[in-house]
């Protein structure tokens, strides 16, 4: 373990697998004292073990990011465990590809948006007092490259990264004067389970995986360290001067 996070106490949201379990590993090992939560309790449970076994300091508490309720909660477990927050990093989120907008389930659009997006502003609202109270610290907000560029049949996806982006600047103007940095990253295709179950149920989930592929100029989708590595540095002081920021992470994805 090294020290870049000493001292510093991090909320993970969707942290039980995927980008948020790689995200609270990292905090973790860099000293951080992390809260994950999540809507998956036994999965989440396993990561927690994995970090304490590491000798990181972990805890969980179960969270729908949906639930106003749910958010007081876990911020008031943050305070009661750890006595302070700096980090939050608002990782939670579905995919939900593969729907034409002709045609377009409103409940699957709201489902998407309210975890997505409403979740990253429920998020904002429930833990802004104490991160202040905490003497400042710096909020990640996981959007996608598909928050800054469209992909076909997936509107409600889009749309709600799209809005991270631009909630991720609002708050980042607001919060400036206290202390708090708000950036947005944006990850490219990323091996997680999100994927696996995005192209498991494809009978052409070899040549969507190819096409993908060929989508990162680096020859490759990204791994959830990668990701992890640049929420670490929003995290920390390195990216001290930092604030409403785009960090995207993709393998070039953007660049063309
Ligand atoms: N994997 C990628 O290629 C990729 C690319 C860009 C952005 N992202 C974003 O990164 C974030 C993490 O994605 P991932 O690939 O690790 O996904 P994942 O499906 O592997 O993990 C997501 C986690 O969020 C949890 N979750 C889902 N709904 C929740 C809710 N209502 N409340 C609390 N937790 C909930 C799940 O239980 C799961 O543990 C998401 O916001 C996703 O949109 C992923």
């Amino acid at each position: 373990m090294s020290a870049r996070m000493k001292g510093k106490v991090a909320l993970v949201t969707g942290a039980a697998m995927g980008l948020g379990a790689a995200a609270a590993h990292a905090l973790a090992r860099e000293g951080a004292a992390v809260l994950l939560t999540d809507v998956a309790d036994e999965a989440a449970d396993a990561v927690v073990r994995e970090i304490r076994s590491a000798g990181g300091q972990a805890a969980f508490a179960h969270h729908d990011v949906t639930s106003d309720a749910d958010w007081d909660a876990a911020v008031e477990r943050a305070r009661a465990e750890f006595g302070a927050l700096h980090v939050l990093v608002n990782n939670a989120g579905i995919a939900g590809g593969g729907m034409p907008i002709v045609g377009h389930d409103l409940g699957e659009w709201r489902r998407i948006l309210s975890i997505n997006l409403d979740g990253v502003f429920l998020g904002l609202r429930a833990a802004g007092r104490l991160i202040a109270d905490s003497g400042g610290g710096s909020v990640i907000n996981v959007s996608s490259i598909l928050g800054k560029v469209g992909l076909a049949e997936a509107a409600a996806y889009c749309a709600s990264k799209g809005g991270v982006l631009q909630l991720t600047k609002a708050a980042a103007l607001e919060w400036a004067p206290l202390g708090i940095r708000v950036n947005s990253i944006h990850p490219g295709f990323i091996e997680t389970p999100m994927l696996a179950e995005s192209l498991r149920d494809r009978p052409d989930a070899n040549e969507m995986r190819e096409m993908l592929i060929l989508a990162h100029p680096l020859g490759r989708l990204g791994v959830p360290a990668e990701i992890a590595d640049a929420i670490l540095f929003l995290a920390s002081d390195e990216s001290r001067f930092m604030t409403g920021a785009e960090l995207v992470v993709d393998g070039g994805y953007l660049a063309r």
